[in-house]
């Protein structure tokens, strides 16, 4: 992907359109997608690492760091070239390192650890406060800003589809989308724009996933799982996780909103990727698709409350190859 300045950006909106076929496809009654595979890197992680390069830059950093399963690394590296900037991504070695070599290509340095995603985020914070670099994992002092950066999908909804719609399903990692999403909600609902909170639905890989292990268990704290436990695999990735990082606050989200969450198979999320992108012609990426899935479910339950929007948060193609 070439890096393009600042000025020749596209703007953040994503597309947002009826997913008619599937409609008719699975006899639901409106069915919508929010399409993040649309921008720049392809993931919904664009909307926040452009906001901490810009952020890291105006404090007088040079370098970002992180940790990732590779969306989140190539996302921050791009933003990061296009302030002139440097970073620095680990990315777990048992990984299928998809992204690799476009955070390369973008002048990212690339560790490639042992270790759980959760362990190398603490590493590099430790690694960034010792060499003063800019903290962009979630969970960090500057995380604020993935709130403020998600709570735009919201924002968007609310205006393409012109009032809030009864559910919107989120795939949930460490839940920061989803807490940023819900929290956009929110502020719309206090301002007045719209006259309820959607219910939030998430969905995650049954490979593991702590937000959606506390609420099939009823808990109202989040339980971290068994490390030893997580099915690790190509299409899980970005979804898997023992300890999901704001998984209080999203796990909060889904009890406010009355909402819901489910696990889907890997063999499920690449069959509903491929299905999604028959019958409207979008590439998204299986853990992505995950939302679509659990939705379904659902509406199928709940046909009283027909809207739902699907925020599809990766698109596949190219580099995937499922
Ligand atoms: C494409 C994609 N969708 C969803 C998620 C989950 O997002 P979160 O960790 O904010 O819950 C990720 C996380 O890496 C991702 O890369």
């Amino acid at each position: 992907m070439e890096i393009v300045s600042e000025e020749e950006e596209p703007p953040d909106t994503t597309p947002f359109f009826r997913a008619s076929n599937i409609e008719k496809s699975l006899k639901l009654k409106k069915l919508y997608i929010k399409f993040e595979g649309a921008s720049i890197t392809g993931t919904q992680k664009d909307r926040i690492s452009r906001l901490h390069a810009r952020r890291a830059k105006a404090l007088g950093y040079d370098t970002l760091s992180l940790a990732s399963c590779g969306n989140y690394g190539a996302s921050v590296s791009y933003y990061a070239r296009v302030q002139g900037l440097g970073s620095v991504v680990a990315v777990p070695s048992g990984y299928s390192g998809e992204r690799n070599a476009e955070i390369e290509q973008y002048g990212g340095t690339l560790l490639r650890e042992d270790g759980k995603y959760e362990n190398l985020v603490d590493m590099m914070r430790d690694l960034g406060n010792d060499n003063c670099w800019y903290d962009c994992n979630p969970g960090s002092q500057n995380s604020f800003i993935d709130f403020l950066g998600y709570e735009n999908i919201a924002f968007e909804i609310i205006s393409q589809l012109g009032h809030a719609p009864n559910f919107v399903a989120v795939p949930v990692g460490n839940g920061t989308t989803m807490t940023g999403i819900y929290s956009g909600f929110k502020k719309a609902y206090r301002m007045g724009q719209i006259d309820h909170i959607p219910r939030l639905i998430a969905s995650s890989t049954d490979g593991g996933n702590a937000i959606v292990h506390s609420w099939k268990m009823k808990s109202r704290k989040i339980v971290d799982l068994d490390p030893l436990r997580l099915k690790e695999s190509r299409a899980n990735e970005p979804l898997v996780s023992y300890h999901s990082i704001d998984g209080q606050k999203a796990l909060n989200a889904i009890y406010e909103s009355r909402g819901f969450a489910g696990y889907v198979s890997d063999e499920e999320m690449i069959r509903t990727s491929s299905f999604i992108e028959r019958l409207e012609k979008v590439q998204a990426l299986p853990a992505s698709s995950s939302a679509l899935s659990v939705a379904v479910r659902v509406m199928r339950k709940f046909v009283d409350y027909p809207e739902c929007v699907v925020v599809l948060t990766g698109r596949g193609k190219p580099w995937t190859t499922q």
